[in-house]
């Protein structure tokens, strides 16, 4: 690949933020879309009125602007770098898209709130986070009211995520006493509403600069605690970020916009770009010349007027060019990426060339599937496939008219394939569907009627946890279905035990040591 090229790909940062709903996720991104010039004031200030960011309400900050992305992806310059940044939905649109994004990213930002440490959602995501090694920036968000200790904060994220991190930035009090951060990379300390930086000497903290700027208490408090971190705290170490084994920590109050460019700063400096990609075949570098992709996200009815869909494509090598010809290795067809390439349904927005590092949306009338590879080069390659992840709700269902029962299993089929939900069958041969957040379900009864012509009806299961079992007699395993516990298997016939909640699966698993149970972020792995 010619050198400008690869200029263009160390330049690119993709990230998707996470956290647990109201920590400050879509207060920070839009922070970081204001800093990056992607949004005006005005936008701020009508956005943070709003609070609650719908998804029509991002589309309206992109129509502000005309950020040059789908509702999912969001782009931005800042000093030499571009910037993507995936919005992870949370609160009710929680859905496996909220995990497939990760799996698209080169790093995560995880928000915390000050106030309440690592929760539920943060976990989850995490999780995933982890799965694939990348690395992991937190932001301590909401400084400008009561928090926790940080050292506490600290300690947390290592207890609840296994964790380790190493602080960049360090608060100085928090609420009414919040007085600023110290940057222990720069030796500075920003001051908060002051809008002043106080440069330190070769004694940091412990040297006079700060006396008499900041509180008696506050000074005392941040003494120890950087003597505390100095000694005991763990090093800066570039390779263990790196690799996801180490999180670097900052601090700050997104609302008020204070910590926010010291973090953006640090980020861009430390964040990899694009890197390379396993395939089942060995790796695939950003800097290969053949063109390839693969596709985390279908989103469907994005015009209602038409049954198109949008593929989310992730550009792994080479360069994408507005009415190439790629090959889709699932079925070994050859596509012609025409015009219906573009990321917004507006003009400016179509995409004529993309670089390894860039997402870009694509028109689908039916051809592609989550996890699809697209790709110039003449041999087959297939990335590795996208794990399939935990879902925690579960619905019996089945069409209203039996006599339109092959609509049903076509429209079950498709979606399932296209990864919208999960779908399993009992023993019985009924429809069971798995989801990690509701709305999937919502969204699978809508299209199976609009698409498919089928209404259904859909009854709530008292299942909250799945488990696919690994055993050469699966049918032994329908002695242990009860009420708390039913066998189901999954759309490839791996049978699969789902459980009413934590509780009975523990109780299962003491109760059977022999058979042994595998997570859903694992079967791919195991099986
Ligand atoms: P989310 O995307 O993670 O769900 O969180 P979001 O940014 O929507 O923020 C959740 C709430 O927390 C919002 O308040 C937001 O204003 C507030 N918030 C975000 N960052 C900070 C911060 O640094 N300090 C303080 N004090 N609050 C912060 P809300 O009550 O839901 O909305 P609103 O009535 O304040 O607009």
């Amino acid at each position: 690949m010619s050198e400008p090229n690869i200029e263009l790909i160390n330049k690119r940062r993709i990230f998707g933020i996470i956290s647990h709903p109201d920590a400050g996720k879509t207060t920070l991104t839009e922070k970081l879309l204001f800093h990056g010039g992607a949004i005006h004031e005005a936008g701020t200030v009508k956005a943070v009125k709003n609070s609650k960011f719908a998804r029509s309400d991002w589309m309206e900050i992109e129509k502000q602007r005309g950020i040059s992305v789908t509702s999912s992806v969001m782009q931005f310059e800042y000093e030499d770098k571009v910037v993507s940044i995936m919005d992870t939905p949370g609160h009710n649109d929680f859905g496996e898209d909220t995990y497939r994004i990760l799996t698209s990213v080169d790093s995560a930002v995880m928000v915390i709130d000050a106030a309440k440490g690592v929760e539920a959602q943060t976990k989850k995501l995490f999780k995933v986070c982890s799965m694939r090694k990348i690395p992991v920036f937190t932001f301590i968000n909401k400084l400008d009211r009561q928090a926790e200790d940080p050292l506490d904060l600290m300690e947390d994220l290592e207890e609840a995520l296994g964790l380790p991190s190493v602080s960049v930035t360090w608060p100085i009090g928090s609420g009414q006493l919040f007085e600023g951060i110290y940057d222990r990379i720069e030796n500075k300390v920003h001051l908060y509403k002051k809008d002043k930086t106080v440069k330190l000497g070769e004694k940091g903290v412990f040297g006079s600069e700060l006396e008499g700027v900041l509180s008696e208490e506050n000074l005392k408090n941040l003494r120890n605690e950087i003597e505390l971190l100095d000694g005991a705290g763990n090093e800066f170490d570039m390779s263990l970020i790196s690799s996801g084994k180490l999180s670097p920590v900052f601090f700050g109050t997104a609302l008020v916009d204070f910590g926010v460019t010291v973090f953006l700063e640090h980020f861009l400096r430390m964040s990899p770009s694009p890197g390379a990609r396993k395939t089942t075949t060995g790796e695939v570098n950003p800097t290969d010349d053949f063109f390839s992709g693969f596709i985390f996200k279908i989103q469907a009815n994005m015009n209602p007027a038409h049954r198109d869909r949008l593929a989310f494509l992730r550009i792994c090598s080479g360069k994408f060019e507005r009415g190439m010809n790629v090959t889709l290795s699932r079925t070994g067809k050859i596509l012609k990426l025409n015009q219906s390439t573009q990321l917004m349904a507006n003009e400016r927005e179509i995409v004529d060339e993309a670089f390894a590092g860039d997402i870009i949306g694509i028109y689908d009338s039916g051809n592609y599937q989550i996890g699809d590879t697209l790709t110039t080069r003449k041999e087959p390659l297939f990335f590795e496939p996208l794990p399939t992840f935990p879902p925690e709700l579960f619905m019996r269902v089945r069409p209203v008219n039996t006599m339109k029962a092959k609509h049903f299993q076509k429209g079950v089929d498709q979606l399932a394939q296209e990864g919208a939900i999960q779908i399993y069958k009992n023993e019985f041969n009924e429809v069971i569907l798995g989801a990690v957040g509701a709305l999937q379900f919502e969204v699978f009864e809508y299209r199976l009627k609009n698409e498919y012509n089928s209404e259904i009806r859909m009854e709530s299961l008292n299942f909250s946890v799945a488990r696919w079992v690994s055993t050469d007699k699966p049918d032994s395993l329908r002695d242990f279905q009860n009420s708390r516990c039913s066998l189901v298997f999954d759309h490839y016939d791996r049978p699969v035990l789902l459980f009413a909640n934590q509780y009975t699966l523990d109780n299962f698993i003491e109760r059977n040591k022999d058979i042994k149970l595998v997570e859903a972020l694992d079967v791919q792995k195991r099986f």
